[in-house]
């Protein structure tokens, strides 16, 4: 698996010759994003020795490095999910990539179905925390000690600084957000009115079938995590509700443009 992860890192740092300030990884329903970079070079991942591939049809993932409000940006279009059935190493492949290429930071979005009552649907939420509820744990097995330690602590998951900078960009733009908790389920089945019960008993404020993978190996890897959600949808055990994949794909391009100055904010204003 190493000698994979340094292939693939040695491949794209070659092309790239530059070390990129921010990965950022384009969620469900997000992939707007990407017109607002200027691309520099754009790589499919059947392209790249050892990357994972997508499994939807015609979609082929891309990875685009290129500058965003003047900051380097390594761009993931298309992402792995566990419900697909890639294997949890699989899934965070391409972050462990990433720390060899050098990138310190990681910002991650996606859409997810809302659970906390004052959240409506195309609300946006800044994910402050989560909860792994994924059968696999992605450090699970023989510790990559060339990229962190055994035990990883996890008092702060997502970055404090970069979350009052999108904070204070969502105020001055006079966009709503919230703050909450995200937690991650395997999927891909949408929650039952019971499950929708037990996220918020459990401190959940959104629900989803992403992210916390991604999130765990970069924090193994001592990198600075933000996280962006979409809400979706908002369910609770009272009330039996339906959701579909194109409500979530309306309710993400709704929020889309709030989104993209949020994360164009955090881009411009964070250093280090
Ligand atoms: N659950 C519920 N609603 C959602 C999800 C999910 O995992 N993802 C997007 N909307």
């Amino acid at each position: 698996m190493l000698a994979k992860i340094k292939e693939t890192a040695d491949f794209i740092k070659q092309i790239i010759q530059d070390v990129p300030d921010f990965a950022i990884v384009l969620g469900s329903g997000l992939g707007a994003l990407k017109n607002e970079v200027e691309p520099i070079h754009t790589l499919d991942y059947h392209d790249i020795p050892n990357f994972p591939q997508t499994t939807v049809a015609g979609h082929g993932g891309k990875l685009i490095y290129g500058t965003l409000e003047g900051k380097k940006v390594l761009m993931m279009s298309g992402r792995f999910h566990y419900y697909e059935g890639h294997d949890i190493q699989t899934v965070v492949f391409p972050f462990r990539v990433f720390h060899l290429i050098g990138i310190k930071n990681l910002i991650v979005s996606n859409a997810a179905g809302g659970v906390n009552p004052n959240f409506r649907v195309a609300d946006i939420m800044i994910i402050k925390d989560h909860i792994n509820m994924l059968p696999e744990h992605p450090l699970r097995g023989k510790n990559l000690d060339e990229f962190g330690p055994r035990f990883v602590d996890m008092s702060e998951p997502y970055h404090r600084k970069m979350i009052e900078i999108a904070e204070n960009v969502a105020k001055e733009s006079e966009i709503k957000i919230h703050q909450g908790c995200y937690v991650a389920l395997q999927g891909p089945t949408f929650e039952t009115p019971a499950e929708y019960g037990m996220i918020r008993a459990i401190g959940g404020d959104a629900v989803g079938m992403s992210t916390v993978p991604e999130v765990i190996v970069a924090k193994h890897q001592g990198m600075n995590c933000f996280g962006i959600s979409i809400i979706t949808d908002v369910g609770g055990p009272e009330v039996a509700f339906t959701v579909s994949h194109a409500e979530v794909l309306e309710a993400a391009n709704k929020a889309m443009p709030n989104v993209i100055t949020i994360v164009k904010g955090l881009v411009k204003n964070y250093n280090d």
